[in-house]
């Protein structure tokens, strides 16, 4: 037996897997984001462990004969935030999440430096990384910073909790900047931009290796039998990858989840930095990805649906209703997708959503679609940056909760024209990759038959109807996104 813990901006997510990748239980527990200003993101690291806690217990309970026989764990979580620890262990501040932009300025002093930062971390320095959140840390909390023993990322503060052991690995180190991601090792170079030293740094393994034992203390807890490996694990999105078999050239996905992702494998370190492409490790030795990172996409749903005051379900019919019309779209408002600035394309920490062209003729259902096809532009922004590297791809799996609902990614096919596959997955996607590189350290199973492929089960293709329509509009949103650009950071509070 295995287990996948996915430690997700909204929840954790956990799942219990069997040798021939059964899914035998799974479970979530919710966690909350803390937002004191406008830009900022954190959470509470102590709701990682309580939630953790909670899940074993559940998993437990579901199935209590094969929950103690677990062999061994793997761990995902949401990439980039910076756990402080200090030198007794205890956590220095809340997490600053992924999704926070306070340190736009701290990129600028990061990059500055008699070296090329970006030929050696393959990424442009934007504030949702780790590194220059700790730059922004010294700038304005020099107590905290002084008291730094370890930063660590989220997943690997939860297995620092879980064995007592400061490790990570390839995939998600990529996302702090501070690792050279051709040669797979921290860089003292871009540690000292953010004036830190390795010391500061967990040891690094792959996705696939070990880095300590379950304490006992939690192994006599949950009634565990046996002594229990913890591997590297993932970053959400590797992870993710993973759990779909996508670690070859020629795979990619889409997720629509929170943050709007497009992902896709390399055989060698390639990037795009001109376009804000991320470029970073696998999970797996030798291999790399790219991908494009929007910051807020389905969270754009919630946010009309909650101003709104319609259901998701309610929305997403009214607006496949208004879709179904060549007229209404034409007549439709437009939505820039921005509410925490964007990465990909721009790298703009500035820019913020709002609403184009609305009429006296305009209502809820016109904006909702403006707000769906706004994000779906910002998708198609992240796949043309990462075309421009690499065009090497030909299946497009959909992912995240935005995949469930046909007629868009019936629109995204359109606007893409390309054919997209939906898959037999779900939310424990993540979950599921870490728990298959948690199966490598079992010997007994041959490393060749731990990531499968997954099974599509539909198919969506463009619709030659809708194509030059969509790109019409999605040539005039671009131009919104320029003219707006002008004054966005004058709007800013
Ligand atoms: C990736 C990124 C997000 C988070 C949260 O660069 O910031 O996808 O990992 O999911």
């Amino acid at each position: 037996m295995f287990i996948g813990i996915d430690l997700g901006t909204s929840s954790i997510k956990m799942i219990l897997i069997d040798h021939n990748q059964r899914i035998l239980a799974t479970t979530n527990s919710s966690l909350t984001v803390q937002s004191p200003k406008d830009g900022f993101s954190e959470q509470n690291p102590q709701e990682w462990i309580n939630s953790t806690m909670e899940c074993f217990e559940a998993l437990r309970l579901k199935k209590p004969k094969e929950f103690i026989q677990t062999i061994s764990i793997g761990i995902s979580g949401h990439m980039h935030g910076a756990t402080l620890i200090d030198k007794s262990g205890n956590v220095i501040r809340p997490c600053i999440l992924w999704n926070d932009t306070r340190s736009h300025q701290e990129c600028e002093e990061f990059e500055k430096q008699n070296f090329d930062v970006r030929s050696i971390s393959g990424n442009i320095t934007m504030p949702g990384f780790t590194a220059p959140k700790i730059n922004w840390i010294k700038n304005n909390e020099i107590d905290n910073f002084k008291k730094i023993f370890k930063v660590l990322l989220p997943k690997d503060y939860l297995r620092f909790v879980l064995t007592g052991e400061f490790f990570s690995e390839m995939s998600d180190a990529s996302g702090t900047l501070w690792l050279d991601i051709k040669k797979r090792k921290w860089s003292n170079q871009l540690l000292s931009c953010s004036h830190l030293e390795e010391k500061h740094m967990p040891a690094l393994v792959e996705g696939n290796e070990e880095t300590g034992i379950l304490k006992k203390n939690l192994k006599d807890r949950f009634n565990f039998i046996n002594d229990i490996k913890v591997v590297g694990g993932a970053g959400d999105n590797a992870a993710a990858a993973t759990g779909m078999g996508i670690i070859n050239e020629n795979q990619s996905f889409i997720s629509l989840g929170t943050s709007g992702v497009f992902f896709t494998p390399t055989e060698n370190p390639l990037s795009n930095i001109g376009d804000a492409v991320h470029s970073f490790c696998h999970c797996l030795p030798n291999k790399w990805h790219l991908m494009s990172v929007m910051l807020s996409a389905s969270n754009c749903l919630d946010w009309i649906c909650a101003v709104t005051n319609t259901s998701i379900a309610d929305t997403l019919n009214n607006v496949e209703n208004l879709y179904s019309d060549t007229n209404s779209i034409k007549n439709s408002s437009y939505f820039l997708p921005y509410l925490s600035g964007e990465r990909t394309p721009y790298n703009d920490p500035h820019i913020r959503g709002s609403l184009h062209s609305i009429k006296t003729t305009t209502n809820a259902t016109d904006l909702q679609y403006a707000v769906i096809e706004g994000i779906s532009f910002g998708i198609l922004d992240g796949v043309n940056s990462i075309l421009k590297v690499n065009n090497d791809f030909d299946t497009i799996l959909m992912v995240g909760g935005g995949s469930k609902s046909s007629f868009w990614i019936e629109l995204l096919a359109s606007l893409l024209n390309r054919k997209l596959s939906v898959c037999d997955q779900s939310e424990y996607g993540a979950a599921l990759g870490v728990s298959r590189l948690a199966m490598y350290v079992d010997k007994n199973i041959p490393d060749q038959n731990i990531i499968k492929g997954i099974k599509i089960i539909r198919q969506f293709v463009p619709q030659e109807e809708k194509i030059e329509l969509l790109m019409k509009r999605y040539n005039i949103w671009k131009d919104i996104y320029h003219s707006n650009k002008k004054i966005a950071s004058n709007l800013l509070t």
